[in-house]
Parts: structure tokens; sequence; C-alpha cells
């Protein structure tokens, strides 16, 4: 049956261009985009940050955490001496699922189905980078790393996600919607105190 064969993807990959190849030619898992954005950093980086899926800048630059989630993840990173390019960054969803309204594309959290969905990408991915510790980023990245709904504020800390050394913290963006400042900057000094702890059990 070599027509079945040839559809099926490759159930290995050389590399990280090769599996981000079949990503990008693979059919969406959701609606909105067509654009795949695949993951960004060095295999064999020490660390794996997974987040939910692209936003509207980072479907539009096609590199992931380039949007106002980025730019805060960025700064907390430097906060805990931890080098963006040092590290590997992700998404459990590749595509932006969106809804247009108007002239704007309004995010849509991706269902458990469309996690799900993605999780097989994901998988393969991680174990090309192969990092010491894969960090879930908010409960959509932590729902694909351990294959079921995880409450993020209860399970907050190390975590072992199918064998592999995992930690859970919460998402960026979660950070830019408190509308306090000081409960947003007790929030975000949590942040950068779960990446310094995640820096040390990286090495
Ligand atoms: N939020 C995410 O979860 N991922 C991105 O790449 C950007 C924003």
């Amino acid at each position: 049956r070599a027509a079945a064969t040839a559809a099926t993807p490759a159930r290995d990959f050389a590399n990280l261009a090769t599996l981000n190849a079949a990503i990008a030619a693979a059919e969406p898992g959701v609606t909105g985009s067509r654009r795949a954005v695949p993951g960004e950093g060095p295999p064999g980086a020490a660390i794996a940050f997974v987040g939910e899926q692209p936003g509207d800048q980072e479907d539009l630059a096609g590199r992931p955490f380039v949007g106002p989630a980025g730019r805060l993840l960025d700064r907390a990173l430097r906060d805990a001496g931890i080098a963006r390019g040092k590290v590997y960054v992700t998404n459990a969803v590749k595509h932006f699922k969106f809804e247009p309204r108007g002239k704007r594309r309004i995010h849509r959290k991706p269902t458990a189905g469309e996690v799900a969905h993605y999780r097989w990408w994901l998988e393969k991915e991680l174990d090309l980078v192969h990092p010491a510790i894969v960090v879930a980023l908010g409960a959509t990245a932590a729902l694909a790393l351990a294959g079921r709904a995880v409450p993020v504020t209860r399970a907050r800390g190390p975590a072992t996600f199918d064998g592999r050394a995992g930690y859970i913290t919460v998402h960026p963006s979660y950070l830019l919607r408190i509308p306090d400042p000081m409960a947003r900057d007790e929030a975000y000094g949590a942040f950068v105190a779960d990446l310094k702890q995640i820096r040390s059990l990286s090495r």
C-alpha cells in the first residue's frame, strides 16, 4: 500500500528542520492562520519553554513569542539570568487560532481536542531538542505536556511529563492581564523566581 505509506508522516525526523517542514506542510488543526510557527532555539538547549499557540504578531513574524507576551518573557528571562538565545521556545499548538472581527484577528483558545491534535508533533520536537527540563507556560502547555488537564495554580513547580523532567508555571499573558500594578509586580516576581529555580534545575 505505497500510497497510504506516502500520506503517513514519517515516524522519525532527522532534525528540527525536517520536522518543521513536515509541520508546515500539514493541515492546521485549528481554524485560523494556515502558517505554522515553528519552535526556535538551539537543539540541545538545556531548557525548552512551551507556550499555548502563536498570537497575531507571532503569526506575522513566523516566530514564537515576539509579541507582548514574548517581550515580557524576554524581560523575565533576563531578570532570571537566562539568555533567550540559549533556550528553546515553542508552542503546544503551531497555528494561530483566531476569529476575524472587522480588521482584527481575535485570539481563540484551543480546545483540548485541538491541543491533542498537535501533541504528536510536540513530542517529536522535544525528542529532538532533548532539553534537561521542559517548562509548561500556562494551562494549555501543561495539558499538552501532561496529556490531561492540570490546574496550574496547584501544580505550579517541578513536574514530570511522560518521564521528562518538567516544570509548570504561569503564562506571561496572565501577568499582562492583571489590572492592579502592585499585584502584577508581585506575580511577575514570582514568575522570575520560578525561572531562577528552572535555571538551577537545568544544570
Ligand atoms: N503566546 C503563546 O503562548 N505563544 C506565543 O508564541 C505567543 C504568545
